[in-house]
């Protein structure tokens, strides 16, 4: 059968069923099991037979049960990089991208003594740390993350962009709400980026994300912001004077993580962001004071591992 004719029945089969965007993924469907680029598609030899059962297969999946179509393809597109996902890991979002680009745009010029260290919390597929890492490779980039299926497509990612070039990332297992964290660290990081779970807790969320993307990196408790306001603490700790914070949030819960950030008492320039349509979506603030005014760490508090 040629491929634009598999690609349309596919499209109208994923229409049929009310998927957004059904043409397109159609497409990468077939693409993906053809192995060429979806460009390539009209001039694509004929689909034979395994190939229309694989195709069948995961158009199946995608109507029946609203399998995610990165999650069925093992990538997803993240700003300039492209990652592998699948179950256990958040799949990374566009809006994201902004808060990258106010990161290094924080970050002190390259060339200058040093490169930064920055430390991405919450880390899910890497996407904030291996971002930037690709645009940074002078910077000493740390990833923590707590749950194992994520730290599995961490570790893959992280090390596949470091095959293909980029300064590899530092991967630890950890909490990033516990405030003995990357102890070693402590009052020496340039900028600290976060897109932790925040969602309210809801079940009103399309069947991709709720049956499919684990709980663990969606929900932030009943106001979102169970795991951003131990967090902020964290990365007061973390960061040098004059370091930049960056945190991702629900777009309901902009004002209340700009008051959490200005409560903790150690940031300044607390300053909150919208996304490209126009939706809250993330707050920074720069770390005040001087290098030498922070409390000594508990040495009861428990020491996060690196693997
Ligand atoms: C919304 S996802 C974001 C992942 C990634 N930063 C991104 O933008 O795609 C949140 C991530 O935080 C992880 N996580 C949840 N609680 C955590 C904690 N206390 N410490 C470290 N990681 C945590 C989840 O496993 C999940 O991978």
């Amino acid at each position: 059968m040629p491929a634009t004719a598999v690609v349309r029945s596919a499209a109208h089969d994923l229409r049929a069923a009310g998927v957004d965007s059904a043409v397109v993924e159609a497409q990468l469907i077939c693409a993906h099991v053809l192995g060429i680029d979806r460009s390539a598609l009209p001039l694509a030899d004929a689909v034979d037979a395994s190939g229309l059962a694989e195709i069948d297969r995961m158009v199946a999946a995608r109507i029946a049960d609203r399998t995610p179509i990165q999650y069925l393809l093992g990538r997803a597109v993240s700003g300039r990089l492209d990652l592998a996902v699948g179950p256990g890991v958040f799949i990374p979002r566009p809006e994201t991208e902004l808060l990258v680009e106010d990161a290094l745009a924080a970050l002190p010029a390259p060339g200058d003594g040093p490169g930064p260290v920055v430390v991405d919390l919450c880390a899910g597929s890497g996407t904030l740390a291996l971002e930037i890492a690709h645009a940074r490779p002078d910077a000493r980039v740390h990833a923590v993350e707590l749950h194992d299926q994520a730290l599995d497509w961490l570790r893959r990612n992280a090390a596949e962009r470091a095959a293909a070039g980029d300064t590899p990332l530092v991967v630890h297992s950890g909490d990033a709400t516990d405030p003995g964290i990357l102890a070693e660290l402590r009052g020496r990081v340039d900028a600290v980026v976060s897109n932790p779970p925040y969602i309210p807790r809801t079940d009103d969320l399309p069947a991709e994300v709720l049956g499919h993307e684990p709980a663990t990196a969606l929900f932030g408790g009943v106001d979102g912001l169970a795991v951003i306001t131990p967090l902020v603490g964290v990365a007061a700790g973390l960061l040098a004077p004059g370091g930049h914070l960056a945190v991702e949030h629900d777009e309901e819960t902009g004002a209340s993580v700009a008051s959490v950030v200005e409560a903790q008492g150690r940031f300044g320039t607390v300053e909150q962001h919208t996304d490209l349509a126009g939706r809250p979506r993330f707050v920074t603030a720069t770390r005040l004071g001087d290098r030498d005014d922070d409390d000594e760490l508990d040495p009861t508090v428990r020491k996060g591992t690196t693997r």
